[in-house]
């Protein structure tokens, strides 16, 4: 039986270690955490910090895995890459995952290739930053070169509160530097592929709603987006430009990007599916294609083909409830009973206090919907969000 090696073993890891299974391969997962939910449904677990790529690799040779992967966290990107490359199995190689989860090297990269970027510098101190803040002039976007779900994410309109920004942004970065970028104004979208060489297949493209800033999560994903038909076409051009600039040859993409007045702009791309079990639920049910199957045969260095079965209009909408303490929930199986609905998850519990969401991190949950049309998709969504009873007190 030939073994497979999933690095990270959290929730969001759930369905890719069931697709494995399902096609007959035995799973090997580690994850940091020795109470990882997907250790439970793994058939070995392994206790290891993820960042640890010579103890991920010491675990893949003693398994004698046939392939490495992962889904959904950007953190295990480079250390799959490096397994993969030290033991000659498939996989995006280091030097790309590093691009693909280090956004000055991104941008780099991708100015190299001809693409217009928004101004960018990488920052090692506040005297930096101040620079730079200084010379691609306010309103500029502080955050760390390489993070993730906006967290240490913050727009800057004026001189005074740079230097809090460059703090929160350190306190989230992993290299202690960070980026001071041109603040770009528009209309966000992003757009998953999956790629096969040098074969990209675009799964969808939607448009987004953020929240009000100076922070930067999503509350809401529809898809298709509301774009033109040249927009549209013109984010899936770029979105192969930055995938061919960045170098990624195979898997799931997740390229985020900005529609300006000059044209569509790149934010960042990931190696990974997008969040949210958009990849692993929301993406298969509006296209029907197997793309988790596809990306383990891929691994496996098999054929492995996608086969886009129908359209469908997918909605992610976030749940974020203003600051209190949740004294009753109920209703989450009624919820996601609710036809058209994919998933409902709630990060809160009973008891639970919270303040301001500020990042991605702090949201409350979200429901995923499909239908023939965004407003079928939004009704379910709707549906949904009625059936769900929080109710809150304010904290104390
Ligand atoms: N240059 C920019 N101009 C405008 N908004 C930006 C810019 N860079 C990032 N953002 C906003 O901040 C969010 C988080 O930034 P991003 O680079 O995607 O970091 P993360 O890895 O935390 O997702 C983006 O989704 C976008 O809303
Ligand atoms: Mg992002």
């Amino acid at each position: 039986m030939r073994k497979v090696l999933i690095v990270t073993a959290s929730r969001q890891q759930l369905p890719l270690i069931r697709r494995a299974k399902e096609l007959g391969l035995k799973v090997v997962a580690t994850d940091r955490d020795p109470n990882a939910v997907g250790f439970s449904s793994a058939d070995v677990a392994e206790v290891v910090e993820t960042l640890n790529w010579e103890a991920v690799l010491e675990v893949a040779c003693r398994h004698q895995v046939s392939a490495v992967l992962t889904e959904q966290t950007d953190v295990a990107v480079p250390t799959v890459a490096r397994v993969a490359d030290a033991m000659g199995l498939p996989g995006i190689g280091a030097d790309v995952a590093l691009a693909a989860s280090n956004k000055f090297q991104m941008r780099s990269r991708c100015l190299a290739a001809g693409l217009p970027m928004p101004q960018f510098r990488m920052c090692g101190n506040i005297e930096e930053a101040e620079r730079a803040a200084r010379d691609i002039g306010f309103p500029v976007i502080v955050k760390p070169t390489d993070s993730q779900a906006s967290r240490g994410v913050t727009k800057v309109f004026v001189a005074a509160r740079l230097e809090a920004a460059v703090t929160s942004a350190m306190a989230h970065s992993h290299s202690g530097t960070v980026m001071i970028e041109e603040l770009m104004l528009g209309v966000e979208s992003s757009v998953e592929a999956f790629v096969d060489g040098d074969h990209i297949t675009t799964l969808a493209i939607c448009d987004k709603t953020k929240c009000a800033p100076p922070y930067s999560y999503d509350i809401r994903l529809v898809y298709p987006g509301r774009f033109s038909r040249g927009t549209l076409d013109e984010l899936q051009r770029t979105n192969e430009e930055v995938i061919r600039a960045v170098g990624i040859r195979m898997g799931i993409t997740h390229g985020e990007y900005i529609v300006t007045e000059r044209g569509v702009r790149l934010i960042e791309v990931a190696a990974r599916g997008c969040g949210a079990r958009v990849a692993t639920d929301l993406l298969p049910a509006m296209t029907g294609a197997d793309i988790l199957g596809a990306r383990i045969l891929q691994v496996l260095g098999e054929p492995a083909p996608l086969e886009v079965r129908r359209h469908l209009a997918g909605v992610l909408d976030f749940i974020v409830l203003p600051p209190g303490r949740a004294t009753h929930i109920d209703g989450l199986d009624a919820a996601n009973a609710v036809p058209g609905v994919v998933g409902v998850e709630l990060a809160v519990r009973e008891g639970q206090s919270w303040g301001d969401v500020r990042s991605a991190d702090g949201r409350h949950g979200y429901i995923l919907a499909v239908g023939e049309t965004v407003e079928a998709a939004m009704q379910a969504v709707s549906a949904a969000r009625a059936r769900l009873q929080i109710e809150l007190a304010p904290d104390a």
